[in-house]
């Protein structure tokens, strides 16, 4: 059993087993076993005893959503319940699931059927990244396969239990990973997200009950389902379950995905991906991604999880690290990320619509050294007016706020250089001491 049970059994290059060499590797032997021996319930039960939250950011605990699906007969109307797994992976840093898409397609199919089974889904839609096109193919060839074997269609192993799967290609907006977004995309409409409630396991795709989760929540599942939950649970050094997949980039010398631990620190993250690049000191990380606040060298050994990176005023999001040495300027970083949110507000409601684009033009302006200090209480201003929870109608507004405000609290000083330096200090200083 490895202790990195969910890229352990990935080949370097990324290219997907089939399903006899999976078979070979101990695959399937978890759905086998979940759909013959054990009951819907028990495989939500053990789910829920392993602790697993979800990976998608929000940490929400999978077995806490999947306890909202009804069962058969529950819901009005008819029709089926849908699982849905979010392969959209578009925030900035984050290149996880790709891997996990590509390189252990069986697994997720795996964790899938076990879900579906565990929320009484009887369809799998599997939403990716238009750009992931490997990924899309890999995941589409397990599908087929794992119908051939009779792991999909109809009376699966002989358990009553029929089951449909397919991919659906995500048109490519940040905005369609939301979940209810997503569901409106699937249903072909505009991108927008939904009010809640009703939430989606009431009145979810097409008005039936559904469950939306990332792509590696659903790969955890098998490996639950075939070693326990007191195993899984063991992995993590925290109270929350499993290992982490971690994608870490910006200023490291091998930018990498590093399957941890959950509760793995910072600080071991960059070690293992050969340290601080640049000039080898570190300004700062992001714990979460492109939407997390930025943390310094004195939040290096904080477990990584959900409970303590948000303790530590931050959030753990999708477990993407986006390190910054002492020659990276935050300014300019914060400018690519606003350009970013504000490309890819949906535009339903006006904080996000209008406050993003202005935001990132004064961010813009900043960087290029024609920034005002008047402009600083404007971006403090979208930060107290857009940043609290519930202030826009989805989580992007306040998600690209956290980079913004946090970079205002701990690099006031940089910012203001650039205004009155007309220039970027770190870019200029860094010249200079190359000269
Ligand atoms: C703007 C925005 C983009 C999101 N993008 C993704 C995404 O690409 N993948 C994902 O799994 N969750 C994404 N989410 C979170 C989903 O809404 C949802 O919480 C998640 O898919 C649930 O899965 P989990 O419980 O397994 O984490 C996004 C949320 C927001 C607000
Ligand atoms: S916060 Fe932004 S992305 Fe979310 S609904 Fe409003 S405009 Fe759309």
């Amino acid at each position: 059993m490895t202790d990195r049970p969910l890229t352990g059994r990935a080949r370097p290059d990324r290219t997907p087993h089939t399903l006899e060499e999976w078979r070979a590797l101990g695959g399937y032997e978890a759905v086998e076993r979940g759909l013959r021996e054990l009951t819907p319930e028990r495989v939500l039960d053990m789910v829920d005893e392993a602790r697993l939250n979800g990976r998608g950011g929000a940490g929400f605990p999978a077995a806490k959503k999947w306890r909202f699906m009804p069962k058969p007969g529950e819901a009005p109307g008819d029709g089926p319940n849908y699982f849905i797994v979010n392969g959209d992976e578009m925030e900035p840093g984050a290149f996880k699931d790709r891997i996990l898409l590509e390189a252990t397609p069986h697994q997720l199919v795996e964790g899938a059927i076990l879900a579906a089974y565990a929320t009484h889904s009887t369809e799998i839609i599997v939403l990716i990244r238009d750009a992931y096109r490997d990924a899309i193919r890999n995941v589409s060839r397990a599908i087929e396969e794992a119908e051939a074997a009779g792991y999909l269609g109809r009376n699966v192993l002989g358990s009553g239990f029929d089951i449909r799967m397919w991919v659906h290609p995500s048109a490519g907006r940040y905005i369609v990973g939301e979940e209810t977004a997503l569901i409106e995309a699937l249903e072909g409409k505009r991108a927008v997200p939904r009010k809640r409630p009703p939430f989606p396991a009431q009145s979810g795709l097409w008005g039936r009950p559904t469950t939306v989760n990332n792509v590696e929540t659903v790969s955890c599942v098998s490996h639950i389902v075939a070693n326990g939950s007191n195993w899984f649970q063991s992995l993590s050094r925290t109270q929350e379950g499993g290992t982490k997949v971690f994608a870490v980039s910006g200023r490291v010398n091998k930018p990498q995905v590093i399957e941890a631990p959950m509760g793995a620190t910072a600080a071991e993250l960059i070690e293992m991906a050969g340290g601080v690049s640049g000039n080898g000191v570190l300004r700062c990380f992001q714990p979460g991604g492109g939407a997390s606040g930025f943390l310094e060298a004195d939040a290096l050994e904080v477990p990584l999880d959900f409970g303590h990176v948000r303790a530590a005023g931050s959030m753990f999001g999708t477990g993407t690290l986006i390190v910054l040495d002492q020659t990276a300027c935050p300014v300019g970083v914060i400018a690519r990320h606003m350009a970013f949110y504000a490309r890819e507000s949906c535009g339903w409601c006006t904080p996000c619509r209008d406050g993003l684009p202005w935001a990132a033009r004064i961010m813009a302006d900043i960087e290029a050294g024609s920034g005002h200090l008047s402009d600083l209480d404007i971006l403090r201003m979208t930060v107290e007016v857009g940043g609290p929870r519930g202030r826009a109608f989805c989580d992007l507004m306040g998600g690209a706020m956290s980079p913004l405000g946090t970079g205002l609290a701990r690099f006031g000083d940089l910012f203001e250089q650039h205004i009155s330096d007309k220039c970027c200090p770190v870019a200029r200083d860094h010249r200079r001491a190359a000269a």
